[in-house]
């Protein structure tokens, strides 16, 4: 039976329902929209990739509803986490799951060539990886090149005329620097805020106090990272959102990763993933200065 899109909208509006991550669900659309499309231009099954793909949410998702045009053994999953291999495995059985290092090339060499390789939230981590215990931060230069280094790794497993598909942290342009005011609406915002400055492990964060004790300046860089990582906060899964910066590559930097690889870019999106729930915590007072775009998903053709 041939699907048209009112199925498709229906289907991801009750299958991602319960998914919390709405960066993840922007992503998984996208990809499906992608692999519908090319299962009509090319021989299936296809065959997907994705590198740290955890519990395999976005490529077993993805699996799972496009089973007809997809090689389900074919398609591999990689993640050095032993616990969410294991827990991939267990949700996603038949799709093959590599417990591994996606930076390191014999592993990558060794699967193969895919129509489609997928990113998703994994490169910041290869970038937060280069933390420097001499530096007390990340050594940028080296996470930079750690992260360009995988990509092109990555790129190398794309058959010719497949796609990649990458959604990720993003460093707003212009000045770091800039001095952003903002006013935290009750005590408990304010030290969430003070939990992060001094929590918060891939960079040092310095803000400035005011007479008003719940009104801070800082950095636009340094705002960027307390806020995208607000709403993890007093959570359990602060212990591991602690120790990684989503942004890594301002969109201009991401230009030039996608043209080292020669790869054709068809979509690029600048997303604000969880702006509803930062006008509840905290109000921006400098005039001209909005919540910045903080995430990318970006289609990209071999
Ligand atoms: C934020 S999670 C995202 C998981 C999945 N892509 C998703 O969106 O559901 C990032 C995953 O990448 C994995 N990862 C990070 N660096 C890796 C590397 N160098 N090799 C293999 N896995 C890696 C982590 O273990 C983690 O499971």
């Amino acid at each position: 039976m041939l699907k048209n899109n009112s199925f498709w909208d229906f289907y991801w509006e009750t299958r991602l329902q319960p998914m919390e991550n709405l960066g993840k669900r922007a992503a998984i659309l996208s990809a499906s929209r992608l692999i519908r499309s090319l299962s009509e231009q090319k021989p299936h099954p296809l065959r997907l990739l994705e590198l740290g793909c955890g519990e395999g949410q976005v490529i077993g998702t993805l699996l799972d509803a496009h089973s007809q045009v997809c090689s389900i053994r074919e398609s591999v999953g990689v993640d050095y986490n032993p616990v969410s291999i294991t827990n991939c495995r267990r949700d996603f059985p038949g799709m093959t799951c590599v417990q591994g290092d996606f930076t390191k090339a014999e592993l990558l060499n060794s699967l193969g060539k895919f129509d489609l390789v997928i990113l998703v939230n994994a490169l910041h981590e290869v970038f937060s990886d280069s933390f420097s215990p001499e530096l007390g931060e990340v050594d940028v230069p080296v996470a930079k090149q750690n992260v360009e280094t995988a990509f092109a790794r990555a790129v190398n497993c794309i058959s010719p005329g497949g796609w990649v598909v990458l959604f990720d942290g993003l460093e707003p342009s212009g000045d770091p620097n800039r001095n952003v005011s903002v006013r935290f609406y009750d005590e408990r915002g304010f030290l969430n805020f003070n939990s992060f400055v001094q929590q918060y492990h891939p960079f040092k964060i310095t803000y400035g106090k005011t007479s008003d004790p719940f009104v801070v300046t800082l950095s636009q860089r340094d705002f960027t990272r307390y806020i995208t990582k607000s709403i993890f906060l007093g959570k359990q899964l602060w212990k591991t959102e602690q120790l990684e910066s989503y942004q890594y590559f301002t969109e201009e930097e991401f230009d030039k990763l996608f043209s080292l690889q020669e790869l054709k870019i068809k979509e690029f999106r600048k997303l604000t993933m969880n702006e509803g729930k930062w006008h509840d915590v905290v109000e921006i007072l400098t005039p001209e200065y909005t919540f910045p775009d903080e995430h990318i998903l970006i289609l990209a053709q071999k």
